[in-house]
């Protein structure tokens, strides 16, 4: 049974939270003692139970988002987390202290995070789960979307294995989209599970996918970003219908590139829910760390070999 502290407890205390002070490598991340957050107007503040690891996380830590995205130190970590309701801000009258909630906030990797766009958590969805399906689907969602993938069309993913690539296989599934994706023959089976037709990535992708897809390919989605916007363009014969969210210069050839912060992603996350009840989705944790391995959870997600998602629970 899920224990809450009444606000006034909160009083003179503190909460471990995990924070960086500069840009830099892993080292620069410290699990400090800092005051809970209070949400402003529109705002829940959550005892957090799971935050999603993201690679925006590590990339922001980089410094890699400088020239476009604001920070001010120290930052906190983590966009994106579940967990029961401890505060609600002013005018916020559809989530009341007690309930189990997931969603986008801020400075998720803490005891206690604020959330900016959230949903109900359905009880049959484990926090661990929830905590890591914002980003994911939302992506995924807008990914399918801008792409204006139809029922019947086949769709090229490359870099399925991951967290966004797991969930654009799914979300196609159930749009009646055929999906071919490419990881390492290792996960080949991992693909097959989640209702993709797998192929390897590397030299010789364009002959692979005719093989596979006599008919051809009507969209591409580089999810990877591993620099063949090129070929996916070749693969589908135009460049309108490939769109990547990981490759900044897809633009330069003509292709899509799909960017956040979200919009009203509170549909998305009720639906993607409504799915898992289904049976129709979900999600793989590779492994959950507590608060204190943040660090090492980044330099896993860094090396880009995560299968499913990584989750932090404090
Ligand atoms: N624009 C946006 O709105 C937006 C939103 C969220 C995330 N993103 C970006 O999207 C990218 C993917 O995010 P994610 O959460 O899915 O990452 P992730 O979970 O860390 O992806 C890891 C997966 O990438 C695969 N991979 C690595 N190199 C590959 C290659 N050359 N070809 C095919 N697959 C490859 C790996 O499979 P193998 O081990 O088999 O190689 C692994 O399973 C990141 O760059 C992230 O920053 C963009």
């Amino acid at each position: 049974m899920e224990v809450f502290c009444p606000l006034s407890s909160f009083i003179g205390e503190t909460m471990k939270a995990v924070q960086f002070s500069r840009y830099g490598g892993p080292e620069v991340l410290e699990i400090v003692e800092v005051d809970p957050p209070h949400p402003g107007p529109g705002e829940l503040r959550i005892r957090v139970r799971a935050a999603g690891v993201n690679p925006s996380d590590w990339k922001r830590r980089e410094g890699q988002y400088r020239a476009f995205e604001e920070i001010s130190f120290p930052s906190g970590v983590g966009v994106e987390a579940s967990g029961i309701v401890d505060e609600v801000g002013p005018g916020v009258s559809s989530a009341f202290v007690g309930d189990a909630v997931f969603g986008y906030g801020r400075a998720t990797m803490a005891e206690h995070a604020i959330l900016t766009h959230w949903v109900h958590k359905p009880d049959d969805l484990p926090f661990e789960i929830a905590g890591g399906l914002p980003v994911i689907s939302e992506t995924a969602w807008r990914s399918l979307d801008e792409l204006d993938v139809k029922a019947g069309e086949a769709l090229l993913v490359s870099g399925a294995a991951g967290g966004i690539g797991s969930a654009v296989i799914q979300l196609a599934r159930v749009r009646g989209i055929t999906t071919i994706g490419t990881a390492s023959p290792q996960k080949h089976d991992y693909l097959k599970d989640l209702g993709a037709i797998p192929t390897a990535y590397g030299l010789g992708l364009a002959q692979r996918i005719r093989q596979l897809a006599p008919n051809g390919i009507d969209a591409a989605l580089d999810v990877a970003g591993s620099g063949i916007i090129p070929e996916l363009i070749a693969i589908t014969g135009d460049p309108a219908r490939v769109l990547s969210v990981a490759d900044f210069s897809a633009e330069e050839y003509g292709a899509k590139f799909s960017r956040g912060p979200p919009r009203g992603p509170e549909r998305v996350l009720a639906d993607v829910a409504r799915l898992y009840s289904k049976g129709l989705f979900r999600l793989h944790i590779e492994r959950s760390f507590p608060l204190e391995q943040t660090a090492e959870a980044q330099v896993i997600s860094a090396a880009g070999r995560v299968t499913g998602k990584l989750i932090i629970s404090p």
